[in-house]
Parts: C-alpha cells; sequence; structure tokens
C-alpha cells in the first residue's frame, strides 16, 4: 500500500479516528460530572469539596451507588452491610501468601479480585439484587486484601478487620496493627471519598465495556484494576513519589525540570485529559499535605512538591492533578509507595461498581469501530512459497534499481516494454510451479 492511499483512508470523512476517543461521548451518566474548563467535580449533584469538607467514605459511595445521600437508618444499615463483608475468603488469603515475594501490589490486587470472584456464590447471578451485593463485597473486601498484600509482602502476618472502626480506619488498622490516629483515620477518609469517582475515565471505561459484553462484575473489576495501574493513570502517584525521592532537596527541583525537559520527558503527577485549570481534588490533598508535614516536623516532601508544582506550571502550563499530593500526603502518612495505586483501588471501586450498575440498568454492547489503514486485500501465499516469493521481490527490486542506474549512466537502457516483460517473468515461473498467483500489485510498491 501507498503512503498515498494510506493518507487518504485517515483523512477519509466518514471515518475520522479522534485519538484517545478525546471529547467523544460514550454514556449518559448520572453518577458524577468532569468540568475541565471550571474544574469542577460533582457526585450525583454534590460539590467534592462540601462531600470532602463534611461527608464520609461510607455516606459518599451510598450516594454514588444509591444517588442520594442515605439518612441516618440507611446509614446505619449500609455500615452494617460494609462490615459484614470486611473478611476475605481464606481461599483468597491462601492464594495472597502464595504469590512471589517482589510483585507488585497492584498485579496481586488484580489477581485477587479474581480469586475472590470464583469463591463467590453470587458471580455468575446477574440480578440487579446479586449485583449490588458483589459491590458491597467488593467494596468492603478491597481494603483487606490490600491490607494484607502489603504486610505479607513485608513478612507480616494479615490482620483480621475490627467492626467497631470507620471503613477508612479499619484499612489503616489492618495496614498498620494499631488502631490509627483520628487525625490519620480522618485523611485516609478523605483520599477515599476523593478518589472513588471521576466520570468516563480509563479503568471505569473499561469496567464499563467488560460490563455490557454481560460478562460478571468481577471480570470488569478485574480489567478495571488493571486499566489504573499504568503510570498514565492511577499508576502516577507512586511514580510522583519515585520523582520526589530522586529530586531530594528544593534546590535541585528547577534543574530537574530542566532535564526533563531536555530529554522531552513526562512530568508525573501533571496534566489532566479533562482539566484545563486545577483539579479540583488537588486542593484538598495538597492542604492536607501540608498539615502533615508540620504535624510530622518534616514539610521537606511538601516543601519539594510546591517548588515542582510552580516550576512544571511555569514551565510546560499542566497544572498538578490528583496523584500529585496524595503522592506525598500519603508518603507522610506511612504508606509505601507501590501501594499507592491500591489506594487508590479500594476507593474507586465504588465509582466503577456504580458505573457497572447504571451500564447493566440501558445495555447496549460498546463496540467503536476502526479506520483500516493496513494493506488491501491480497491473496494467501502456502507457507512453502512465501521464502521464495519474498526473495524473488527483493531481486526484482535489485535488478530494476541496477537497470535505472546503469540507464542513467549510458543515457541508454531497455525500452518500458521490456522491463515489464523482465520483470514479470520471476512471477510467471511461480505461477508454473505451483500454481500461485501474484498477491495486489499495489500491495507490493
Ligand atoms: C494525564 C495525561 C495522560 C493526559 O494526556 P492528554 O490527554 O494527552 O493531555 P493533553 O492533551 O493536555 O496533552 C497534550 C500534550 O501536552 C504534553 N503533556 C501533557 N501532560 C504532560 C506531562 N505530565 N508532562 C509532559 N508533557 C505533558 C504532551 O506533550 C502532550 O502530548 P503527547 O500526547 O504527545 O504526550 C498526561 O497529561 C500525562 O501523561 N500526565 C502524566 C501522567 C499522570 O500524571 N497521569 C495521571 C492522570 S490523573
Amino acid at each position: 500500500m501507498t503512503v498515498d492511499s494510506i493518507q487518504d483512508k485517515t483523512c477519509s470523512a466518514e471515518k475520522m479516528v479522534t485519538k484517545g476517543l478525546k471529547g467523544v461521548v460514550a454514556a449518559d451518566t448520572t453518577i458524577s460530572d468532569v468540568d475541565g474548563d471550571l474544574g469542577k467535580l460533582i457526585y450525583r449533584g454534590y460539590s467534592i469539596d462540601d462531600l470532602a469538607n463534611f461527608s464520609t467514605f461510607e455516606e459518599t459511595a451510598y450516594l454514588l451507588l444509591k444517588g442520594e445521600l442515605p439518612d441516618q437508618k440507611q446509614r446505619a444499615d449500609f455500615n452494617t452491610l460494609l462490615v459484614h463483608h470486611r473478611e476475605i475468603e481464606p481461599q483468597v488469603l491462601h492464594f495472597l501468601r502464595t504469590l512471589p515475594r517482589g510483585i507488585p501490589p497492584m498485579t496481586a490486587l488484580r489477581s485477587a479480585v479474581s480469586v475472590s470472584g470464583a469463591y463467590d456464590p453470587l458471580a455468575e447471578d446477574e440480578s440487579p439484587a446479586a449485583n449490588f451485593q458483589k459491590t458491597i463485597r467488593l467494596t468492603s473486601e478491597m481494603t483487606t486484601i490490600v491490607a494484607a498484600i502489603r504486610r505479607l509482602s513485608v513478612g507480616l502476618e494479615p490482620v483480621s478487620p475490627r467492626a467497631d472502626l470507620s471503613h477508612a480506619g479499619n484499612f489503616l488498622y489492618m495496614l498498620n496493627g494499631v488502631a490509627p490516629s483520628s487525625d490519620a483515620e480522618k485523611a485516609m477518609d478523605l483520599i477515599l471519598i476523593l478518589h472513588a469517582e471521576h466520570g468516563l475515565n480509563a479503568s471505569t471505561f473499561a469496567a464499563r465495556v467488560i460490563a455490557a459484553t454481560l460478562s460478571d462484575m468481577y471480570s470488569s473489576v478485574t480489567g478495571a484494576i488493571s486499566a489504573l495501574k499504568g503510570p498514565l493513570h492511577g499508576g502516577a502517584n507512586t511514580e510522583v513519589l519515585k520523582t520526589l525521592m530522586q529530586v531530594g532537596t528544593v534546590e535541585n527541583v528547577i534543574p530537574w525540570v530542566e532535564g526533563v525537559r531536555a530529554k522531552k520527558g513526562k512530568f508525573m503527577g501533571f496534566g489532566h485529559a479533562v482539566y484545563k485549570v486545577e483539579d479540583p481534588r488537588a486542593a484538598h490533598l495538597k492542604e492536607l499535605s501540608r498539615r502533615l508535614g508540620i504535624e510530622t516536623s518534616n514539610t521537606k516532601w511538601y516543601d519539594i512538591s510546591i517548588a515542582m508544582e510552580q516550576a512544571v506550571l511555569a514551565s510546560i502550563h499542566k497544572h498538578c492533578n490528583v496523584d500529585f499530593y496524595s503522592a506525598s500526603l500519603q508518603h507522610y502518612m506511612g504508606i509505601p509507595g507501590d501501594l499507592f495505586t491500591c489506594v487508590f483501588a479500594a476507593s474507586r471501586i465504588v465509582g466503577w461498581c456504580a458505573h457497572v450498575l447504571e451500564q447493566l440498568h440501558d445495555n447496549k454492547i460498546i463496540r467503536p469501530s476502526s479506520n483500516y489503514v493496513g494493506p488491501a486485500e491480497r491473496k494467501y501465499l502456502p507457507i512453502a512459497r512465501r521464502v521464495w516469493f519474498g526473495w524473488l521481490l527483493r531481486a526484482k527490486s535489485f535488478v530494476l534499481r541496477t537497470r535505472c542506474v546503469c540507464h542513467n549512466l549510458t543515457k541508454g537502457g531497455v525500452t518500458e516494454a521490456e522491463r515489464l516483460q523482465d520483470s514479470s517473468a520471476g512471477d510467471d515461473r511461480i505461477a508454473k510451479r505451483g500454481g500461485v498467483t501474484e498477491p495486489n500489485s499495489s500491495v507490493m510498491q
């Protein structure tokens, strides 16, 4: 296929490609709205600022899943359900023990959620009631799995959940083996609220695509975890901490920014597919990071982050996103960097499940089309002939080029008719041997 014909196809009006599906509207949703120009995020109509300031993770999860904030009884019942599902199946714990040391925690989480589905008797029940139960179970057990992954990775025994603690408090308890301070519990609660939902981001879209095939909830969540793991999505927070450690001091920030620019590298934790202004979640995380820096008498990581935010903004005009201050904040909370994306997943599980439920409520399989720019249709060649044929094409091209050079040198040479006759001779020979005809000539150009 010629370059010209490829360009024609790419530009064909009916099949205009929107790279990354940016700006393509693929679903109606009532779950959340991300306003990239104004820097606003709402969950079911409620500003993320109000939820961050006044709500709890449990209440926010209820809102995202049910569409309304709960009253007192509804909140109590919902909490009871979540607490009921905190324990994980012994087989899931056993599975985690068998995993090799040193694998990425997100790999362990992805695999454990898949295994958990194998032990859920409701896994293949697609009724709305069963899907809601699976949502609660997944939301609840995610923190237990993440905490177990962490403890096993450093040779510690997993800690059983406690029923008397909040979702955030119990998560920290299972991670550290001691009940958290009220400040630490609030910080984790805030992290969980802010990461719970964000429209049709890559992992949520993956979950919806899988749900739309009428696969099961565990498959959707496993796919979503896989998408979140990537450093261009949820994996960015882990990369941000690595960067903070590498930079090490406020003085090193400017040379580091210049170095990344010179190599045309990426600034992890900066830029966003939707926000053109500051990510509204970042402001809350930044303030908390500042406070924890002061409380722990170690503002170093916050100070480097601030310097980095200013320098990157000045350099590439990209604001920081949710992952940037989440790194210094979680570091202050004693959470290891390679676990950050798992913490993200333990929160986003609510958004994923809400979207799966919404997709199933009015389902249509998601099947975009592609713009084919490969070779035109060509004839199949039996394997025994392919090597010969490849050699023949190369020889033919060599002969043509040599003749052309000779022709230019001598200003004489063969006639066009002679050239065509000669170039087709090899093909005739192939046809006589095996009856194989030449592929479409446009392909060979
Ligand atoms: C999030 C992200 C993938 C969005 O990508 P996008 O939708 O293509 O964003 P934009 O359209 O604004 O990007 C346009 C250009 O700006 C530049 N740019 C955007 N973010 C950048 C960053 N963090 N560092 C350096 N350059 C960046 C790139 O040149 C990009 O062109 P590319 O497509 O050739 O890479 C991107 O900003 C990024 O890679 N950020 C770092 C990873 C990260 O923090 N991810 C978490 C997101 S919450």
